[in-house]
């Protein structure tokens, strides 16, 4: 359960009570998994707090509503600007931030396009997705649940719906003693993690799956190909057998959440001959050095967030 004392959460304009974010038992999205969601994170920096590739997020998750036919009520600032006060409201680093677009109002029935298009934003304290020592290495397994093809659910949408498949895929690798699963796509390619893109290294070259991989199109991801091309290690995306990542010296994953953990096993098998490896420690401290604000050339990628009267002010709205 999460602490909930004197935090906020933004709901359709007003920051209530965490306790008072509530929704009705019938509403649309419960039932069928027709929501869309954010993962966002604000990281400490050198000029105080800040949000990471804020307006990707949105641009995503306005994306994300149009696929599943909902116009949400705000512009893109809007979203933005509620991010940002609802951060500053809750006045947690690092914290995740999870803004989430439903329907609100009771409706039974799979065929609607009727009812209220609401969007709530909560912040959390953030941790470890893969486990505090993740950046030493994490032990994945390949799961036995596929990723549906984008065919029939779109895998560049982050739908609530979505995640039933990662589910199944976590608990299972859970289970038999994992930190996460390697999901594969209908075809046998690697696909991605339940919450993370997957890299590999091979001979100093970067290789990630591509969207035909039925994979969500990760802000992380793309921070990374960036990152690591600005390093000298151009990223190929292409089809990427179970072998090839088997085989490589090294593998990594991104992810909002898990961040870049590296990846030591696979099932029975070591990647590489230690994690994380040459490759993935270099692009771990840029990335590290990139979300606190340290690197120049990123520096547009973070958004900070107003301290003192302007966020109390919003805060008391
Ligand atoms: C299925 C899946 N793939 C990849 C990612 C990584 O995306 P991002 O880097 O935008 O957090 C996530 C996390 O949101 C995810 O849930």
């Amino acid at each position: 359960m999460l602490a909930t004392e004197g935090r906020k959460v933004w709901m359709d304009g007003r920051l209530v009570d965490f306790d008072d974010a509530r929704v009705h038992v019938l509403n649309h999205s419960l039932h069928y998994g027709v929501a869309l969601f954010e993962g966002i994170r604000a990281y400490e920096t050198t000029q105080g707090a800040a949000i990471f590739r804020l307006s990707e997020h949105v641009a995503r998750l306005i994306t994300s509503a149009r696929v599943y036919h909902m116009t949400i009520p705000y512009s893109a600032e809007e979203i933005a600007r509620a991010v940002v006060d609802t951060q500053a409201a809750n006045g947690i680093v690092p914290s995740y931030i999870r803004p989430l677009v439903y329907r609100s109002e009771p409706a039974l029935g799979v065929k609607t396009l009727k009812g209220k298009v609401s969007l709530a934003i909560a912040a959390i304290p953030a941790k470890k997705y893969l486990g505090a020592g993740s950046e030493d290495g994490v032990r994945a397994k390949i799961s036995p649940f596929r990723k549906p093809h984008s065919d029939a659910v779109p895998s560049f949408a982050k739908s609530a719906g979505n995640y039933i498949n990662s589910y199944l895929a976590g608990i299972d690798a859970m289970n038999d003693g994992y930190e996460e699963a390697i999901l594969l796509d209908v075809n046998g390619y690697i696909a991605e993690g339940t919450g993370e893109n997957v890299f590999l290294v091979r001979r100093g070259r970067l290789y990630t799956p591509g969207l035909e991989s039925d994979i969500l199109l990760g802000v992380t991801r793309d921070a990374v190909i960036r990152i690591a091309g600005d390093l000298g290690y151009p990223v190929v995306e292409k089809l990427i057998s179970v072998n090839e990542l088997l085989t490589a010296d090294e593998a990594f994953f991104t992810g909002t959440y898990a961040e870049i953990a590296p990846i030591k096993e696979v099932g029975h098998y070591t990647i590489g001959s230690r994690a994380p490896g040459p490759v993935t420690s270099q692009i771990m401290e840029a990335f590290r050095r990139t979300v606190r604000g340290e690197e120049s050339k990123y520096l547009d990628w973070l958004t900070p967030v107003p301290v003192g009267a302007r966020a109390a002010a919003r805060a008391r709205k």
